[in-house]
């Protein structure tokens, strides 16, 4: 699901390729190595994409940037609280979180501007 930037599309993937990580190792415990690193990632990786996508909607003057950083604030506030709350958090959980936010957020809210961007004569 292409955004209309070549950047925040190959963020995307890098986020779908890391939430795929998580997908595969979904049967060991939520305090393995291997999940532990995938949520530092994608902490990490989550934070530089959106001040990135924050950045190209502020120079478009995207009217829609208020509303979509307030977003973007709330996923992380999840994911940090999932983070500090493992102890209650099974992995269908955290996928089941990751994945609804995949289709809700990056296949939907951020093709709102997308679609401004390409009125705007992005690339
Ligand atoms: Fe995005
Ligand atoms: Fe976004």
């Amino acid at each position: 699901m292409s955004v209309g930037v070549a950047e925040l599309d190959q963020q995307h993937q890098q986020l779908l390729s890391i939430i795929n990580d998580l997908i595969d190792h979904q049967h060991e415990t939520i305090y393995s190595e291997t999940v532990s690193s995938c949520f530092g990632k994608l902490v990490a990786y989550t934070r530089r994409h959106f001040a990135l996508e924050e950045d190209m909607m502020r120079a478009y003057g995207f009217p829609g940037l208020d509303a979509h950083k307030a977003q973007h604030v709330q996923f992380i506030e999840n994911l940090v609280d999932m983070m500090l709350e493992l102890d209650h958090v099974s992995m269908h959980d955290l996928l089941a979180f990751l994945t609804a936010w995949f289709d809700q957020h990056i296949c939907h809210d951020d093709q709102h501007y997308a679609a401004y961007f390409a009125r705007s004569g992005g690339n």
